[in-house]
């Protein structure tokens, strides 16, 4: 295809150079946001008298013509196009004449592409708040079921103290609320627009920014043409939102993955969200969550691509820009996919409250609540630290646990116990009188619940 371009050169490009020059094979995703985007600069340049009200609407109804062709697949990309832009003038062109030549006037590709690839991610952006959200509600909605089962809670993977499965959801839900905020925030920057800001330094037409900038839905304009064209901060805050979304993800998965070993058995995967192994019949694998925790390694070097191609780029525009897309576009479909096979997996997943309890009754994880018990009958805390870190063990020594010491032992370390010593040392006790603000007591898991459910809103 001769390119439109041909004139300062004679636009015959070879093979090899115009295969590597092209990007309508990932770009033609933006196929949308291109004809809206040329829509609205089309009635823009009608409004503003630099072609007539009839050119304009002539282009508008052409381009409405070919989103409609193309949405219907009437209309196939011509891989041999140097990118959506040039295809979609060349198909317009066709269709219309000398009249579709005039849709390029007071515009560049390099801000056509800048907000094409705005426009495109803030849909996109859209979407995957919208299925995070639906994980928290998903996540919430197992915390209220499983709300008062308990478990260790762990820290350096040892058991550390007695929480309620509810509450260890829960952190993930808060995780995902500030994932969901992110986006948000990140959206403010991104729903700029930099049409207008043409090839790097305005035009000399009389044109209105903020007019296609409200056709579009954009909240402002980018204010200065050079950072306009050059600018992809926006995609760089969404890959590193989508990196920390991730990484949310695979800390979970992990989790997951534990508690489904033998080993732990706190919870089983559905048999629909889970595969065999090939050779061992035993075997029931969590993939999906090994997958999610794969995959946040791919989405953290997409977003390092990005930052690295545009780290020594000077302004404005340059050709290593067009590599910003195809990592954004990894991303986005990664984030998609985990976040729906995350979200069908945890609604599918049960707890076994038995083996939590079990694992919960090990590991003296109550030793914090009886040194907190001698402290309220006056005892300085360290010195019941020390008083029960020897009851510990003394229990390991022989074989028992603190439920079970006699009541002459613990007497024989200090003479503040007493009888009431088993009641405070319960686990059941331990959770439930943990009722400071966002700690692990039923009540206040209630309200973390009660919290998540009024931000998703
Ligand atoms: N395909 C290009 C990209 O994605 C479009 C912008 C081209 N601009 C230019 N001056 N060659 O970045």
């Amino acid at each position: 295809m001769a390119k439109m371009w041909a004139g300062r050169t004679e636009g015959a490009v070879n093979q090899i150079a115009d295969d590597f020059n092209s990007s309508i094979h990932f770009d033609c995703r933006m196929f949308r946001e291109d004809i809206t985007g040329s829509m609205a600069h089309a009635a823009m340049l009608g409004a503003k008298g630099i072609i007539t009200a009839e050119e304009a609407d002539t282009l508008i109804a052409g381009l409405e013509g070919i989103l409609a062709d193309l949405s219907s697949g009437a209309l196939a990309f011509d891989m041999s196009a140097e990118d959506i832009h040039m295809f979609v003038e060349q198909v317009l062109t066709e269709r219309l004449g000398d009249v579709g030549k005039k849709l390029h006037t007071a515009r560049s590709r390099n801000d056509q592409v800048a907000l094409d690839f705005r426009m495109y991610l803030r849909r996109e952006l859209d979407e995957i708040a919208d299925l995070t959200k639906k994980l928290v509600a998903t996540i919430t909605a197992k915390a209220e079921e499983y709300a008062d089962y308990i478990l260790p809670g762990y820290t350096h993977l040892q058991r550390a103290q007695p929480i309620l499965f509810g509450h260890h959801l829960m952190a993930y839900a808060m995780m995902l609320l500030r994932d969901i905020d992110r986006l948000a925030d990140c959206r403010k920057r991104m729903n700029l627009s930099p049409i207008g800001c043409c090839a790097l330094a305005g035009t000399t037409y009389d044109t209105d920014r903020r007019f296609e900038a409200k056709k579009l839905g954009f909240d402002g304009i980018c204010q200065n043409s050079l950072d306009g064209v050059s600018d992809r901060d926006f995609a760089v805050e969404m890959l590193s939102a989508l990196s920390l979304l991730m990484m949310h993800l695979s800390r979970f998965s992990e989790e997951i993955i534990l508690w489904c070993s033998w080993e732990f058995k706190f919870v089983e995967l559905s048999d629909s969200f889970t595969t065999g192994s090939s050779i061992m019949p035993q075997k029931k694998n969590p993939d999906m969550a090994e997958l999610v925790r794969g995959k946040t390694g791919r989405v953290y070097g997409d977003l390092m691509a990005l930052l690295t191609t545009l780290k020594g780029l000077p302004l404005a525009y340059n050709k290593d820009m067009q590599e910003d897309k195809e990592s954004v576009f990894d991303a986005i479909d990664t984030a998609k996919m985990c976040l729906k096979v995350f979200d069908g997996m945890v609604a599918t997943m049960k707890a076994n409250k038995e083996n939590m309890l079990r694992a919960a009754q090990k590991g003296f994880i109550n030793a914090t609540d009886l040194a907190d018990y001698l402290v309220k009958k006056g005892m300085p805390f360290r010195t019941a630290y020390k008083i029960s870190g020897g009851l510990v063990a003394k229990c390991i020594r022989e074989n028992t646990v603190l439920e079970e010491l006699p009541l002459a032992d613990y007497k024989a370390e200090s003479d503040l116990f007493d009888e009431d010593v088993y009641e405070a040392i319960s686990l059941r006790t331990c959770v439930e009188t943990r009722i400071s603000e966002g700690g692990t007591s039923l009540a206040s898991v209630k309200s973390q619940i009660a919290y998540a459910k009024e931000m998703l809103k």
